[in-house]
């Protein structure tokens, strides 16, 4: 099974020309995975008896916080901004529950994304392209096929939203409509998330949009074909997100995980509830108060499985906002632990690295 690097420069070059990514190799009815997604042993997912904790365990409840708060409860809200700081210090992740994001938000948006991946091959082509800093709307699959050290069972559709988003004309017809509607529902949960974590750093509630951590958006669809040999690849491989937040959808497939005190621990999937988890650029300018938290996707047989990942930032796109350890939250204990950066450079790096790469935050470390 030993391929030399060229030979896999080729296939995977052969891979991406076909335009129709994974969902094109499963469609030609394929029952062995070819050798480009077939990954090293080690990091293949583990059987499953050993690879995942039983969520009954109570060592390991995964996080599920319940965000109806009412500003005239300040009890109760004081609980909500303690959970989240709990959370965001140790997991690095929670599912959110009374969200006010409607169930048929939701719904239209897996339809859609999940249509859009149905479309007829030669129409879905028409938007396959890797020029992710100048086209707003690109589908393609693995995003960092030529720097990974292994390619994934996904192929994606990614948007960028905010601040300047895509001509309708640009959208495939599938999400014309519910992706702009799904947006801004999220940006406005995103905002709440933002002001409840500011205070959880014991900051104005405002601090972290008033920095610019909501300044950009980009909503990923994740298709996940169902994979006729799922134990030698994976979905997404081991990374933790490069931006300051994700808010994902996931349906009730499955198969993500979370490093949590060196096990791999599921994320159930939880009908109508969003996972939400800290990216690298949150943990920088909390100065390493917040925890980016590694995580993967198992492939699976059922597939396919669908997500939607929200990321707060402006990846690619030129900015002048400088980010850097918050000043109020430093002191002669606790100085600051990161160079600035801006979003660019900061993803710019991420992608060069690739998923399963060393970790990027060590490189802005001071
Ligand atoms: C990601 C990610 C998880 C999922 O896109 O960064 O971790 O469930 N996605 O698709
Ligand atoms: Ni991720």
């Amino acid at each position: 099974m030993l391929t030399n690097m060229g030979d896999r420069e080729a296939q995977l070059r052969a891979f991406d020309e076909t335009k129709l990514g994974v969902k094109g190799i499963v469609d030609a009815g394929v029952t062995t995975i070819p050798s480009i997604f077939i990954h090293p042993i080690s990091k293949r997912p583990l059987p499953q008896k050993t690879n995942t904790t039983n969520v009954d365990d109570a060592r390991f409840q995964f996080p599920i916080i319940d965000l109806r708060v009412s500003e005239n409860d300040l009890d109760h809200k004081k609980k909500v901004v303690d959970k989240i700081r709990e959370a965001s210090e140790t997991w690095g992740f929670f599912q959110v529950i009374n969200h006010g994001i409607s169930d048929e938000v939701t719904e239209d948006t897996f339809k859609g994304v999940k249509e859009f991946f149905e479309l007829d091959d030669e129409v879905k082509k028409g938007y396959y392209s890797r020029d992710y800093a100048n086209k707003k709307v690109t589908y393609h699959s693995n995003t960092d096929l030529y720097t990974g050290l292994a390619t994934n069972w996904r192929d994606t559709i990614a948007c960028t939203m905010v601040p300047n988003p895509p001509h309708p004309d640009e959208f495939p017809p599938p999400c014309r409509e519910i992706l702009p509607e799904y947006t801004s529902q999220v940006m406005k949960l995103g905002k709440v998330l933002f002001g409840l974590l500011s205070e959880s750093l014991g900051l104005q509630q405002t601090h972290l949009c008033d920095i610019g951590c909501a300044e950009g958006l980009n909503v990923v669809g994740q298709y996940y074909p169902a994979c006729p040999q799922p134990e030698l690849t994976m979905g997404t491989a081991k990374h933790a997100d490069s931006v300051f937040l994700t808010i994902l959808l996931q349906d009730q497939i499955g198969g993500l995980q979370v490093l949590h005190q060196d096990h791999w621990v599921d994320v159930p999937p939880t009908p109508g509830a969003l996972v939400i988890n800290i990216g690298d650029h949150l943990q920088l300018v909390s100065n390493d108060k917040f925890k980016s938290v590694e995580h993967k996707v198992l492939a699976n047989y059922k597939g396919p499985r669908i997500s939607v990942a929200s990321f707060f930032t402006t990846f690619y796109q030129e900015t002048s906002t400088r980010f850097g350890p918050i000043k109020e939250l430093l002191s002669e204990e606790n100085p600051p632990k990161y160079r600035e950066n801006t979003a660019k450079e900061y993803n710019t790096y991420f992608l060069e690295k690739g998923l399963d790469g060393t970790f990027p935050l060590l490189h802005f470390r001071l």
